[in-house]
């Protein structure tokens, strides 16, 4: 068998055209764009690429983009009061700090402190509260994303064995809580799982979100099962500009696979239209 290719570039793209003509119908009610703000804090280039093109895919969605970047000297407080002033502004309807934030900076504290209503990343307690009890929540992007795009390969997951690799607050538990709301049966593995590769061959769906490097071998999946692959690492190669490989072996998994997400083009494309998405939500829900 040779698995079909999820094409998540163009999944993102007819998300983003969605949440477009979204955006038009809210500024006609509303008298006003959606709003998102992000901030960035310090000079790691790999956030800075993200934050750029978040900026971008918003004023593309015709959504008002606030930016603020700040140098990493920036304090804790300074950082606190730049997320309560952005709270009480009526113009922004989502907030985003892109992670990870220099060391002196307390990244609990700062997510604790974003208003939940405008908590686009879905990271605010009360969001995932909200959403491993079944309430309306915002929900982290990358995993509605992965969601996503399981459902218009998949449809129906009901009774499916779902595999997540991963237990991050970000990816790993958020995306059990939507399989587990999907009526999947989950498992979620990690570092100290016992025997990863039994584990996985039990899988109808496996989702890897571990962040290292083509972990998952492609003869651990069980043959016509879907592959969801959320790892983006740089391998270094002989002319310097590095390869990007998933936590997927993809070449060894397409033999096995039914359906698998290639890195890049992939989930990636499909967390920045869901963060468009959420903006939108957001929006819809603030103003009533
Ligand atoms: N850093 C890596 N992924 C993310 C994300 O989805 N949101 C934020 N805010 N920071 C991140």
């Amino acid at each position: 068998m040779t698995a079909s290719r999820i094409d998540g570039k163009a999944a993102g793209v007819a998300v983003r055209e969605r949440v477009a003509k979204g955006v038009r119908a809210f500024e006609q009610r509303a008298g006003r764009p959606p709003g998102l703000a992000t901030v960035l804090v310090g000079e790691d280039p790999a956030s800075a690429v993200y934050v750029r093109s978040k900026n971008r895919a918003t004023a593309e969605a015709g959504m008002a983009s606030f930016a603020h970047n700040l140098p990493d000297t920036t304090s804790e407080s300074e950082l606190l009061q730049l997320v309560a002033d952005l709270n009480a502004d009526k113009r922004v309807d989502g907030i985003l700090v892109q992670l990870p934030l220099p060391s002196h900076i307390d990244e609990k504290k700062v997510i604790a402190t974003i208003e939940p209503s405008k908590d686009v990343d879905g990271f605010h307690a009360m969001n995932a509260g909200r959403l491993a009890t079944g309430l309306d929540a915002l929900v982290p992007c990358t995993p509605l994303g992965c969601l996503y795009l399981l459902k218009a390969e998949l449809g129906d997951l009901s009774g499916l064995d779902a595999v997540v690799i991963g237990r991050s607050n970000i990816v790993g538990k958020p995306m059990a809580q939507l399989l587990l709301g999907e009526n999947a049966t989950v498992t979620i593995a990690h570092s100290r799982t016992r025997n990863l590769e039994e584990v996985v061959s039990r899988a109808d769906i496996v989702v890897a979100a571990v962040g290292r490097p083509e972990m998952v071998r492609g003869h651990w999946i069980k043959p016509g099962a879907t592959v969801i692959d959320v790892g983006i690492n740089r391998l270094p190669t002989d002319d310097g500009k590095g390869r990007l490989v998933g936590d997927v072996a993809f070449d060894e998994a397409v033999e096995f696979a039914r359906a698998i997400t290639p890195v890049p083009g992939g989930v990636g494309p499909m967390t920045i239209a869901m963060l468009m998405r959420n903006t939108l939500v957001a929006a819809h829900r603030r103003a009533g």
